[in-house]
């Protein structure tokens, strides 16, 4: 089926929408980004990804392409052009173009571009994979120094995926300094008695927006966290594990560099903390 996707206020048929190829986005990866799920229908978590996205724009001297209530109309009739009831919708916005290649940004009044599209993920929340829980294996972070910052610089990312498959793995996690940053796409856990470990905010990883709603939900529910540096081999150590996006929500982690955890199936504190996700999620979904 072709998708009807959204460009700089036009809503077209995916072969149809175009962008120059002086795009900041295509030349410089000068363009932020935000993956929001879509659960019966209805966004996820809305609110914290357009708040996301305001501070990526500012924090990089980007014109913001439309006020938050626009936004939110268009990822809502996407999502309903295209039936949507489970999958996703990716936004981008870039610096744009005047219409030539020069490292120096263009002046301020240049017009964003605006790109937004569905993908459709039948069985997002009742996810094979998510029952299963993912292998991983550790790779060393040489990205950029402000990963808080949504960019759409993601060929590290995407190596480490294909570095990860290649090993028999399902996905890296990344090492700086001898500690873990967080996931090629996603923020990284550990739980060791009951305790959950995760690696503090700061400019060295990205803010997700699962992460914030998982902590708040594990702390609701009594569970203890504690935010701080962490080794792989602490990871490896573990009882469990388990990684939070907006793309797979929890998802339980079996295996470290080749160690299982635990069982090797996913631990009870990932399983709980998915459900409980994936239950207030959906009360709350827009
Ligand atoms: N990735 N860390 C990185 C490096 C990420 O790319 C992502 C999200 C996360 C989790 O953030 P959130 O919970 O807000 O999705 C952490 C998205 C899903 C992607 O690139 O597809």
């Amino acid at each position: 089926m072709t998708r009807t996707v959204y460009v700089n206020g036009e809503y077209l048929p995916e072969g149809e929408a175009k962008v120059s190829i002086f795009d900041r986005g295509f030349l410089f990866a000068d363009a932020v980004y935000e993956v929001t799920s879509v659960l019966d229908g209805k966004l996820i978590d809305f609110e914290g990804h357009a708040v996301r996205l305001d501070r990526s724009l500012k924090e990089l001297d980007m014109a913001s392409p439309c006020s938050k209530e626009e936004l939110l109309e268009i990822h809502r009739k996407l999502v309903e052009l295209n039936g949507i009831e489970e999958g996703l919708v990716y936004l981008q916005v870039s610096r744009g173009s005047d219409g030539d290649r020069d490292f120096v940004f263009p002046s301020a009044d240049t017009p964003p571009s605006l790109v937004l599209f569905t993908q459709n993920k039948p069985g997002l929340a009742d996810s094979p994979a998510a029952a299963k829980g993912a292998k991983i294996i550790s790779i060393e972070d040489i990205r950029w120094g402000r990963r808080d910052i949504k960019t759409v610089q993601l060929l590290y990312p995407s190596m480490g995926k294909m570095m990860a498959k290649k090993a028999g793995a399902d996905d890296a996690w990344l090492i700086e300094d001898g500690y873990v940053t967080e996931g090629t796409s996603n923020n990284a856990y550990y739980v060791k008695n009951g305790k959950i470990v995760t690696r503090p905010l700061s400019n060295d990883i990205l803010h997700g927006i699962t992460r914030a709603a998982v902590l708040r939900l594990a702390a609701e529910a009594q569970m203890e966290i504690e935010e701080r540096l962490f080794t792989i081999e602490e990871a490896k150590d573990a009882d469990e594990a388990f990684t939070t996006s907006a793309s797979a929500f929890v998802m339980p982690v079996v295996e470290i560099d080749g160690v299982t955890l635990g069982d090797g199936t996913p631990g009870p504190i990932a399983k709980r903390l998915r459900e409980i996700y994936l239950e207030e999620s959906r009360k709350k979904a827009v």
